[in-house]
């Protein structure tokens, strides 16, 4: 037999080991046969070199490879995944969670724009960005798309605490100039796309960092506005710019739209109509589409956010997943936490939510799918799969890594659970705080539950 020989660490450059179970994805389970869409590694080790995974295999056939990887993190009774993808978050509702809530419209009026008014003042901007992020890493999230305001303090302050821990976020400022108060309102249509724009040429591809042109939702857009960030968002699509709004979340949403612009025949198109529509769209809620909308969303490449504990807080309508997932025409989703609708700050809590919205129509949503969506599906969503979301060579080393005994009776529920799946299963299902144990992003241990200084910035750790 040929022994193959692997040079001392190829390349050059420090190498960075991490060890214990690893769970990841390559396609999607909803369209594919399972077994085909994962791998689980008992005992794996992921090799990283700036920022990057260089390799992944079993412990005992990796090791060999790379004599000179001395710095080794290894897990036992935990689970490595990659880094949750949260595709739906208002980090400026951070400071209004658990707001009493009863209709979606007047939840609005009442808490969420005049919270968000606050945001012109870049010191309170900065303190709920740092809380924000200290909260998603916590919970072992490292990407998200996410809802700024309407000031540019608000996005500069996101973006700037994005930069100190090098995540790759998405954001942009939020445009809205009208059925809102005066303190929340663009000035002007053109005034607003233009700030937009100059935030953009600012923000995006700085570092990890992404930018997204945000109209609200079409109620609080004129159509001036509307038209002026579809001209906006078509000029950079093809440069990786977003658009993200909301859709088809509640009832009386929709008859709102209905009667703002009677000339289209559904929500979905009026966003088409403004240009909105496209592959780098990312539609939040989504719980009640009609079937052509649904077909529009396929045939332009759409994302969709699939916002659970938002959707029961508020009472809106129950997203279909088996309707996304039609096999002729099948929706990318994604799980978001829709912060402050939503009601923490966790993807798993949010996969238990999602079970329980799919069973109150007969539908279950197993764990397989479940974490899937929480990493390579959100992946998918925001069209980076082939950057982040998954455990391979080349992506981005942004990792969770999970607690499979968090608790007392966690720990002692674990012994009467069969394989990887059951475990998870019932931790989306227990939804426990503190059920991540370290985060990694761009391969630099950012979150360590049992470190002092939990949470550290890059340079922090680079020293
Ligand atoms: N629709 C328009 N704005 C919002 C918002 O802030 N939260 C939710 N859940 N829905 C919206
Ligand atoms: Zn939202």
């Amino acid at each position: 037999m040929t022994k193959i020989t692997y040079p001392v660490n190829p390349g050059g450059g420090n190498l960075k080991g991490i060890r214990g179970q690893i769970l990841t994805y390559k396609a999607d389970p909803f369209l594919n046969n399972e077994e085909e869409c994962y791998d689980y590694l008992p005992d794996g080790l992921i090799v990283i070199r700036d920022g990057h995974i260089l390799d992944v295999d079993n412990y005992n056939d990796i090791i060999g490879r790379y004599p000179g990887l001395v710095d080794i993190d290894t897990y036992t009774d935990a689970l490595v995944m990659p880094g949750f993808i949260d595709c739906h978050v208002h980090y400026v509702q951070s400071p209004m969670l658990g707001s009493f809530g009863d209709t979606l419209l007047n939840w609005l009026n009442q808490y969420t724009f005049p919270t968000e008014s606050k945001f012109r003042d870049k010191a309170f901007a900065d303190e709920v960005a740092k809380i924000f992020f200290r909260q998603l890493l916590e919970q072992g999230t490292t990407t998200a798309n996410v809802f700024s305001t309407t000031f540019a303090e608000s996005v500069d302050a996101f973006f700037e605490e994005s930069e100190r821990y090098d995540t790759r976020m998405i954001t942009g400022k939020v445009l809205q100039d009208r059925n809102l108060p005066d303190s929340l309102k663009d000035e002007s249509a053109e005034e607003s796309v233009i700030l937009s724009e100059n935030l953009l040429k600012k923000w995006h591809h700085r570092g990890r960092q992404l930018y997204a042109v945000i109209p609200r939702f079409a109620p609080t857009s004129t159509p001036e506005q509307l038209s002026l960030a579809g001209d906006l968002y078509q000029r950079y699509i093809d440069d990786g710019v977003y658009m993200h709004t909301h859709l088809d979340e509640a009832e009386s949403e929709i008859e709102w739209v209905r009667q703002l612009f009677p000339q289209q025949s559904n929500y979905t198109e009026v966003y088409k109509h403004f240009g909105l529509v496209g592959k780098r769209s990312v539609m939040a809620h989504c719980c009640l589409v009609e079937e052509a909308e649904w077909q529009i969303l396929h045939d332009c490449g759409c994302g969709v956010a699939h916002c659970p504990s938002s959707n029961l807080f508020l009472g809106d309508g129950e997203f279909r997943y088996w309707e996304a997932k039609e096999q002729s025409r099948p929706v990318r989703f994604g799980i978001g936490t829709d912060v402050g609708g939503g009601t923490n700050f966790s993807i798993p809590r949010q996969l238990g939510e999602a079970y329980k919205v799919a069973m109150m129509k007969a539908r279950s949503l197993d764990a397989v799918r479940s974490f899937y969506l929480a990493t390579r599906g959100g992946a998918e969503t925001l069209r980076l799969e082939n950057t982040i979301g998954s455990i391979a060579p080349g992506y981005e080393a942004d990792l969770a890594v999970i607690d499979l005994a968090p608790t007392e009776y966690a720990s002692w529920r674990m012994k009467y659970t069969g394989d990887i799946f059951e475990k998870l299963f019932v931790l989306m299902t227990l939804g426990l705080d503190n059920m991540n144990k370290a985060t990694y992003v761009a391969g630099r241990k950012v979150y360590d539950r049992s470190r002092d200084k939990k949470h550290m910035y890059a340079a922090e750790i680079d020293g």
